[in-house]
């Protein structure tokens, strides 16, 4: 018997990352499944051989561990050809079997047939939290949170995911508005990759008024913005032209240099990095910054235009890990293909 699947929301485009990725998840657990994830879809189902396995890897996935996947729930019940006038009873019906949630989460799929969804599973997400409550499958204190994913407007899946380990963000997707001034849009990718990949700990430590950071690859200004409005004084190192209400502020000093061979005097609390550049390029820099600690923290962008997109990710990471466990440091590290990266993917390291 085919077993329950997880799903996995990503970009459309990336599912076979995300499959590649899920699959070397399972495989390092010595758990057997193996993915269906159709093309621009938005979305993985993985399938475990078997119920034991299901629940072993239900018990260790924690969607900060996968790269390419924004959100993630064990779908245990797929309903289809629900009624329109009464959707809500049939999802009363499965729910009932399975786990109680701290909240439900009504979701559709970031693909262009899933965005078509987005208005109803807003309209319908107030009656069915109500139904569901009434049932008394909405708990405060549950471990779980519910997700119905639909997938048209009358199918839907049902499922619930750890309320540690996955998205209390529908679809996962941190929606951010570009700020008026920004010099370029791409300020918002820093802004996501702070608020999703450093903890409020770390994001108070580094965000201090009067620390420092290095931008590589800064022009025009979009993620040195980011850092000028958290009160950072930045190196910015680019030979195109930064911003000039950027440098305005004072808090900004351009070199017009080559980023690869561009080092601190001091050392700063923050380096960041967007250079369209090789992605084991970029990875050997950030290597080497965090290695002769010119800086403790860094995100940075790995630009991945080739098709093994999975496997660069997971070399590259693995050169840092081993140049930095060579060094005798010890590191902590999270990476996010995050809803405003396209064909890139963002990295959080850290050393002690
Ligand atoms: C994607 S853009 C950066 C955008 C910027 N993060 C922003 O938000 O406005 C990449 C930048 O990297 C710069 N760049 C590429 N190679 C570089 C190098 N070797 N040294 C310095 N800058 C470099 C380019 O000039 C370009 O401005």
């Amino acid at each position: 018997m085919q077993q329950a699947p997880f799903v996995f929301f990503c970009r459309p485009g990336f599912e076979s990352d995300c499959a590649a990725e899920v699959q070397a998840i399972a495989n390092a657990y010595e758990l057997a499944g193996y993915a269906n994830a159709p093309t621009d879809s938005g979305y993985v189902r993985f399938f475990l051989f078997d119920e034991e396995s299901a629940e072993q890897f239900f018990e260790m996935l924690d969607l900060n561990d996968i790269v390419f996947a924004r959100q993630w729930f064990w779908a245990k019940a797929e309903l289809q050809d629900l009624p329109l006038e009464d959707r809500i009873s049939p999802i009363i019906e499965m729910s009932s079997g399975g786990a109680t949630g701290n909240s439900v989460l009504v979701e559709h799929l970031d693909s262009d047939e899933g965005r078509e969804l987005s208005k109803f599973c807003k309209k319908f997400s107030t009656p069915l939290t109500i139904a569901l409550e009434k049932q008394g499958l909405i708990h405060e204190d549950s471990e779980f949170r519910l997700h119905i994913l639909f997938l048209a407007n009358d199918h839907c899946l049902v499922g619930y995911s750890p309320v540690e380990r996955s998205s209390e963000l529908k679809g996962g997707i941190l929606r951010l508005k570009s700020p008026r001034h920004a010099p370029s849009r791409s300020t918002l990718k820093l802004d996501e990759a702070i608020q999703v990949l450093m903890s409020k700990k770390q994001q108070k430590q580094v965000f201090r008024l009067g620390n420092t950071a290095a931008d590589l690859g800064a022009a025009p200004g979009g993620w040195t913005f980011q850092l000028v409005e958290r009160g950072l004084q930045v190196s910015a190192v680019d030979n195109g032209p930064m911003d000039k209400k950027l440098m305005a502020t004072e808090q900004v000093e351009h070199f017009k240099a080559n980023a690869f061979n561009w080092f601190p005097e001091k050392p700063v609390d923050l380096v960041v990095c967007d250079m369209v550049e090789k992605p084991s390029l970029v990875a050997n820099l950030m290597a080497s910054w965090l290695e002769e600690q010119h800086a403790q923290q860094a995100i940075f962008n790995l630009k991945l235009p080739m098709k093994k997109r999975f496997q660069e990710v997971a070399d590259c990471i693995g050169l840092i890990c081993d140049r930095l466990e060579e060094a005798e440091l010890s590191y902590h590290w999270q990476a996010k293909h995050l809803y405003h990266d396209r064909e890139e993917i963002t990295v959080y390291f850290r050393v002690k």
